[in-house]
Order: C-alpha cells, then sequence, then structure tokens
C-alpha cells in the first residue's frame, strides 16, 4: 500500500532547530547514488534520506520539511511532480541520481522511472551548478558552471553572496548561455518553474535559520553544492517556507528578465513557444504535468499501475490547490 504524504511539522516541532547534529551526522556517499540536486544530496549524506539515495516520495517530503523546513504543501509538489516522472509507482520507490534496479521491476515502456537524473523530465538544461545533459552528465557537480556561480555572488551580491540580485542575473545569463551554444536547448514547462525556484532556493533554504538574512556566502553555498554537507552548526528556516515566500523571489527574477518558453532549433535559433504555459501560470504548469507529462510516460495504464498513478496525482492536486485554487485534472477518468 501506498502511505499518504505526511502531515505539516506539528506547531512547536516546526520552527528554528539545530539540523546537522549529532543524530545526522554528514558521511560521504561512497558509491551510494546521489544526483542533480544538491539539498538531496545533502540530506542523504546526512541521513534525513536513506543514504543509498532511493527513497519513497513520503520520505523526500518528511526529510526536507525536517532538514530544511519546507512548507508542506511545497514539499509535496516538488516530491510527487518528481516522483511521477522519475519514480516507480509500482513499488513507491524513486532514485535520487541515476536509474537503479534498487527501484524494482518497471512498468511497461514507455515508462522511464530514470531517477532525478533523467534528462528531460524533473532534470533540464541551464542549471546552475551542472552542464546542459547535451555536453555530457547533467546530473554530476560542474565545477567550471559553479565557478560562475560564485562570480555571480561576487559581482552582484550584497558582500559577495548569492542574494536575489545575483540569483536574477545569475539565471538570465544562464539561459542566454544556452541559447547560444546548446543546439537542443529546451525551457518549457515545466522545466521553467523549476529553474526560476531553483536560482531562489539557495538564498532561502542554505542561509542558517538564525541570521536569515536571504544572503548565502560563498562558504556556505560550496558547503552545499561541492561537499554536499551541511555547515557546521547549520539551523534550518525558523518556520515553514512554502509557495507564499518563494514566488514573490522567482517572480522578481522574471520581471528583472522576462522571456517566452521555447527551444532552440541550432544554437542561436532560439523558437518562442508562446501558447505553453508560463513560469507564471502555476495551474497551467500543474495541467500540463498530468495531462501531458504523466500520460507521455503512461499512455494507457491498467490495474494497479493505473491506481497507483492516480493516487499519486491526487498527492500532487493536494499540494496545489489550497494556495492556488487549481482545478483537478485526470489524464485516467475519475
Ligand atoms: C535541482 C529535485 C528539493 C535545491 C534539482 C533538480 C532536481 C531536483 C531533479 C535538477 C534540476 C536541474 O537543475 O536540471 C528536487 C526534489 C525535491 C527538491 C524532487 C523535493 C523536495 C530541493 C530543496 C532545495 C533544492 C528543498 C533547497 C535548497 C535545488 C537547487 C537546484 C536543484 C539549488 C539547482 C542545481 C543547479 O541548477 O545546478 N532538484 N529538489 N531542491 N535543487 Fe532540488
Ligand atoms: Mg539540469
Amino acid at each position: 500500500p501506498i502511505p499518504n504524504p505526511p502531515a505539516p511539522l506539528p506547531a512547536g516541532q516546526n520552527g528554528l532547530k539545530l539540523v546537522n547534529d549529532a543524530a545526522h551526522p554528514f558521511m560521504p556517499q561512497g558509491n551510494q547514488i546521489r544526483g542533480p540536486c544538491p539539498a538531496l544530496n545533502t540530506l542523504a549524506n546526512h541521513g534525513y534520506l536513506p543514504r543509498d539515495g532511493v527513497a519513497r516520495p513520503d520520505q523526500i517530503v518528511t526529510a526536507v520539511m525536517e532538514g530544511l523546513n519546507l512548507g508542506n504543501d511545497f514539499a509535496k509538489f516538488l516530491a510527487y511532480q518528481a516522483f511521477l516522472l522519475n519514480g516507480n509507482p509500482l513499488t513507491n520507490l524513486m532514485s535520487i541520481g541515476m536509474k537503479t534496479p534498487l527501484t524494482g521491476p518497471d512498468p511497461p515502456k514507455p515508462a522511464l522511472v530514470g531517477g532525478l537524473s533523467q534528462h528531460g523530465t524533473f532534470e533540464g538544461d541551464t542549471s546552475m551548478s551542472r552542464i546542459d545533459a547535451f555536453f555530457g552528465d547533467g546530473a554530476a557537480f560542474n565545477q567550471t558552471r559553479f565557478n560562475d556561480f560564485l562570480a555571480f555572488a561576487s559581482k552582484f551580491g550584497v558582500n559577495g553572496t548569492y542574494d536575489i540580485n545575483a540569483a536574477s542575473e545569475f539565471r538570465f545569463e544562464r539561459l542566454q548561455d544556452s541559447i547560444a551554444t546548446n543546439p537542443q536547448l529546451v525551457f518549457t514547462s515545466p522545466r521553467i518553474l523549476s529553474a526560476y525556484s531553483e536560482a531562489v532556493f539557495p538564498l532561502v533554504y542554505f542561509v542558517d535559520g538564525r541570521l536569515n538574512n536571504r544572503q548565502l556566502t560563498q562558504d556556505a553555498a560550496t558547503s552545499f553544492f561541492f561537499d554536499q554537507r551541511m555547515p557546521a552548526d547549520f539551523h534550518r528556516q525558523p518556520a515553514p517556507v512554502s509557495f507564499e515566500v518563494i514566488e514573490p523571489l522567482t517572480g522578481k527574477l522574471f520581471s528583472d528578465h522576462p522571456f517566452v518558453p521555447g527551444v532552440n532549433q541550432g544554437v542561436n535559433n532560439y523558437i518562442e513557444m508562446p501558447n505553453t504555459p508560463a513560469v507564471s501560470d502555476f495551474c497551467g504548469i500543474y495541467e500540463d504535468i498530468a495531462l501531458r507529462v504523466v500520460p507521455g510516460q503512461y499512455p494507457k495504464p491498467t490495474g494497479q499501475l493505473r491506481d497507483a498513478l492516480t493516487k499519486n496525482l491526487g498527492f500532487l492536486f493536494g499540494a496545489v490547490v489550497f494556495q492556488h485554487n487549481c482545478t483537478q485534472v485526470f489524464p485516467y477518468g475519475k
């Protein structure tokens, strides 16, 4: 049976807290699976997630709430979106990196069950610390990319921190660079939303909750992105942080440098796709995931598989209904 997603952290236990604590010691990953998300890699290295890098979606929800104080609905939105695109609905397991037999026997193709490293699903182009998959491994940390991240902090951030202005300029540069170099660039829903969210996550969740000034030092950034380790004495956010904090920040990134979703057909040939959902169209992106992206891998599921997909799509909807008031859609009937 598929467990229901966890409830919010109880009042009184949802506040400021030392999270790099004795119960969650850093251990190097060894040959265990890690992938494109610096936060999930770090949480696995501290044992908030199973250290082997294979987890159920409800475990991911719990890990990001406990370790970084994501709001419950926001945690569910990320975890169930990823699970539907990259997990195994039959075993309820997902790899946080490459595809692995540890997630059990796959459902029939065209299902991918590729793990978070699977390009063109949740993982996509214009990342900040990884290269575009056209050029190689899109999941592995890339020092050259990350040096640019630090350089933008030095150039645009207050006291050389990665702050909202550094995020805004870097996000814009990442897109311009991919337009100029990646002939197969894809920058459409749902990738556009994750690209914009991930640009602001570090200046929120990776900043120590006692300071909580939305200015990430280069040392702390290096700790999370490169070492995949919480800084010594790291405290999480002082209260759960959800859509209502993240969206105004991504909104500023967009208004600083607006763009139209699109794809490259050859370098420097960006074809705009104005009829696909924009980064501001949250419910449009939810519907695109539920009605196009998921059925792309699961066109005509039956039996247990259909039941599992319907259940997980319901969990995804549960994460988007309150703050966005989206209308539920049913790719496989009600
Ligand atoms: C990137 C998944 C939570 C920070 C990514 C990527 C995936 C992913 C698939 C790769 C996208 C790409 O760059 O191509 C998830 C899932 C989460 C989650 C399933 C479930 C809750 C978080 C949290 C943070 C975070 C809580 C907080 C800081 C980042 C950052 C990147 C990223 C900064 C961008 C890395 C880069 O551009 O190089 N995540 N993530 N993620 N994630 Fe997560
Ligand atoms: Mg990427």
